[in-house]
């Protein structure tokens, strides 16, 4: 069998490089993308070094034509795209009194647009093999929570679920699923920014509201990712799975 394809924004750090690392032990090519690029290079080595199969390629998914660029490059050397993870996200904290249209729509190019540049690029040709998965990064505070100064972002990963859907739906005919992760707290730069999150007190706090006792760690996302992209989802499209450690069935 020849090895999936797999490519991952925002994979140099946090759930990305988890994800990442997954797949590549599930013995698949991994293209790590990033606009960090130490990082990116770092995790694609540590893979190949571990035995597994990586390149990474810089890639900021507020570019169309960067978009583009990746999936042709990508499907001329390697002949296919199996599996995208459209992670690469931002939480800027902005209150609504801050929040300005630069805000605002920095946060909805990224979150929301730069996985709909990445899926328009790519579709044609999974459409025309038949075959592909897709899986883009929503948030608890996308499709359930509100979460105040961030307002955008909650706009934006509620987004992600229409996105998802709709994807979903008119991509089925063609056996190229669409789904999507909501994660609760875990355990990243983003959660651990003091200035944009929780910050490190926060981080130590959450665990007292989570049924299950502890933040998560960015491999409780990437094994439910490696989950949604692999055959045994095969029925599953148009769905955003929550996993929080029980955070949103508590009753805190
Ligand atoms: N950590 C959490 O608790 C949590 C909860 C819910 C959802 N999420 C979502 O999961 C995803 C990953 O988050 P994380 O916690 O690992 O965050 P992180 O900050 O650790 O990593 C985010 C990654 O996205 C990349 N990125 C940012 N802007 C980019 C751009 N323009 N182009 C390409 N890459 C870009 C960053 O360089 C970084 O590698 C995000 O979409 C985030 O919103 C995280």
């Amino acid at each position: 069998m020849t090895k999936r394809i797999v490519i991952i924004t925002g994979a140099g750090i946090g759930i990305g490089s988890a994800t990442a690392k997954a797949f590549a032990a599930l013995g698949d090519h991994v293209v790590v993308t990033d606009i960090l690029e130490k990082e990116g290079k770092a995790v694609a080595e540590a893979i190949v070094a571990a035995g597994g199969s990586a390149e990474f390629l810089a890639y900021d998914v507020r570019s169309r034509e960067r978009a583009d660029e990746i999936v042709a490059d990508v499907e001329a050397r390697h002949g296919k795209i199996d599996v995208i993870v459209a992670n690469a996200g931002i939480a800027h904290k902005a209150p609504l009194a801050e929040l300005t249209d630069e805000k605002w729509d920095l946060t909805f190019d990224i979150d929301l647009k730069g996985i709909f540049r990445l899926v328009r690029a790519a579709a044609p040709k999974m459409r025309a093999r038949k075959s592909g998965s897709i899986v883009a990064l929503s948030s608890i505070m996308g499709v359930a929570y509100g979460w105040d100064e961030h307002v955008h972002y909650s706009a934006a990963k509620s987004g992600v679920v229409g996105l998802v859907r709709g994807l979903a739906v008119e991509l089925a005919k063609d056996n190229v699923r669409v789904n999507g992760i909501a994660p609760g707290y875990i355990r990243t730069a983003q959660l651990l920014s003091e200035e944009n999150s929780l910050g490190a007190a926060g981080a130590e706090k959450a665990p007292e509201f989570i049924p299950m006792g502890r933040l998560g760690m960015p491999e409780d996302i990437a094994d439910v990712i490696a989950f949604l992209a692999s055959d045994a989802a095969r029925y599953m499209t148009g769905q955003v799975l929550v996993v929080d450690g029980g955070l949103l069935v508590g009753r805190y």
